[in-house]
């Protein structure tokens, strides 16, 4: 399809926040965009010093042209970014349709906020918006330990609705490198937007464990 074509898809909201675990948000802005849907990408300021910090990656995150130093070019066509302060961005009002948002990974501060109505960055607006127009707004948190704070605070979200996928991957699946078990959590959050994928094994049942012990080595795919 051609590429303006696919801007006109309503666009699935993206945002990475400054929790640990980069790599998630990275690698999900690829694999949907690898599946030729667009995203609305918003970064926040904490978000680019954990880039640099556990990816190496400067990037001025109040700018949208240090994208093309996050993704290849494919992935740049779907883009739209918008900076965390751009507060009249499209996905700041309710009236502009999406197809939901994803917060990967969502830091405690990130939830917090959203649970308890805050919403002075364009993150926490573009969620609020999520939650009071019905659409699927899915929280990755990374922390641990989680306080009895965090905890109330994505229970409130559980109860609006709001899918809480902790980043923790599961080691069922047989992944034998970081990519895979970062892969897993992509998935599970694929899973709950319904996009198809096949980034990591299903449980199929007992045979399950024989078709891992039996495959040849490398990969699991
Ligand atoms: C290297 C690094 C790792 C961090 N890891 C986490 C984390 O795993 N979870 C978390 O909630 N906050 C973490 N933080 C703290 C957040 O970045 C901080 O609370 C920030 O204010 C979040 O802002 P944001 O929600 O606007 O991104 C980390 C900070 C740094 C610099």
């Amino acid at each position: 399809m051609a590429i303006e074509k696919i801007k006109n898809q309503k666009p699935l909201v993206v945002a990475i926040t400054g929790a640990s675990g980069s790599i998630y948000g990275l690698r999900f802005v690829k694999a949907v965009t690898e599946l030729g849907q667009p995203i609305t990408l918003t970064l926040s300021a904490a978000a680019g010093l954990v880039i640099k910090e556990e990816l190496g990656i400067d990037v001025d995150v109040r700018e949208s042209a240090p994208l093309a130093r996050l993704f290849d070019a494919n992935a740049c066509d779907l883009i739209s970014y918008y900076p965390e302060h751009e507060l009249a961005a499209p996905i700041a009002s309710g009236s502009y349709p999406t197809r939901g948002m994803v917060i990967i990974p969502a830091s405690t501060s990130c939830f917090a906020k959203i649970a308890n109505g805050i919403s002075d960055s364009l993150i926490e607006r573009a969620a609020e918006c999520a939650v009071k127009e019905g659409r699927k707004l899915v929280v990755v948190p990374r922390e641990t330990p989680l306080s009895a704070i965090h905890l109330e605070n994505l229970l409130k979200l559980a109860r609006l609705g709001v899918s809480v996928v902790p980043a923790v991957p599961a080691f069922y699946s047989g992944a034998q490198t970081v990519d895979e078990l970062v892969d897993f959590v992509i998935g599970k959050v694929l899973d709950q937007l319904e996009i198809p994928h096949s980034l990591y094994r299903r449980w199929t049942g007992p045979e399950y464990f024989l078709s891992l012990q039996n495959r040849s080595g490398g990969g699991n795919k």
